[in-house]
């Protein structure tokens, strides 16, 4: 199979939450993982997200300028099997192009900027990743970055789709049974599904540490 080279980043704080235990958006990035973080997005074809992440937080995906001298907007991709995205989320906005990856026909958001296509569901009637991989593959995305949130990592990590995996740790605690965490979905059954990691590097970064693996297929 034909795929991007993909990477996860994502920031989670020291008992590995990813927001509030509200699911609303909290900034565990201190202002150097967020600059590095435009930088990463920069380099990449597209960034992807779950449709959760856009109906919790609203991102825009885009790259600031601010961070990024003459930054080229990477594609922003949402993965979003029912089409539930609303019509006015901000990664829909004009900043720069959309791809919206579905499994029915739903055209109603379409336009200039903003491309929805159709995709084989996969066995819980979600967008099937290696299905919605090959398409990104086919559109020139050849690096891919993967921004969450804590489902669609799950997704990526359980079938074996990741190649990088950039944590960064902030120095807090949210807690909560319930708040979101970099991987989420129903998890491993056994032991011996672990997925194993390799650490390539560890470094303080701010407040925090920036933690990067590769993933052991
Ligand atoms: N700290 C960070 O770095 C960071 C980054 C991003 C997000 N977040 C947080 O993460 C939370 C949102 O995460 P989330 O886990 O609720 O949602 P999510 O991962 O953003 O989106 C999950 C949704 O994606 C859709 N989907 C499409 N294809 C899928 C597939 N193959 N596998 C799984 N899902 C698929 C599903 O809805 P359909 O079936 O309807 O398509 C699913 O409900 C928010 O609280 C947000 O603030 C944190």
């Amino acid at each position: 199979m034909k795929r991007p080279y993909v990477i996860v980043n994502c920031a989670m704080s020291a008992d590995g939450k990813i927001a509030l235990p509200t699911r609303k958006q909290l900034r565990i990035s201190s202002d150097e993982d967020i600059e590095r973080t435009y930088k990463l997005r920069n380099e990449c074809d597209a960034v992807l997200v779950g449709i959760d992440t856009v109906l919790s937080d609203d991102p825009k995906l885009t790259v600031k300028a601010k961070y990024v001298k003459n930054p080229k907007q990477p594609l922003r991709v949402v993965l979003d099997s029912k089409c539930r995205i609303p019509k006015d989320a901000l990664v829909l906005n004009k900043s720069a192009k959309t791809l919206i990856i579905t499994t029915m026909d739903h055209k109603h958001i379409a336009g200039e900027h903003v491309k929805v296509v159709g995709c084989k569901a996969d066995v819980n009637g979600h967008v099937d990743l290696e299905c919605a991989l090959e398409l990104l593959y086919r559109k020139g995305v050849k690096k891919l970055l993967v921004e969450g949130g804590g489902t669609i990592i799950w997704g990526f990590l359980e079938k074996r789709l990741v190649d990088d995996l950039y944590i960064y740790i902030g120095p807090c605690v949210v807690g909560g049974k319930t708040t979101p965490t970099v991987a989420d979905g129903l998890g491993i059954k056994r032991e011996d599904e672990l997925i194993t990691l390799k650490i390539v590097d560890v470094s303080r970064l701010g407040a925090g540490i920036l933690t990067h693996y590769k993933m052991i297929q």
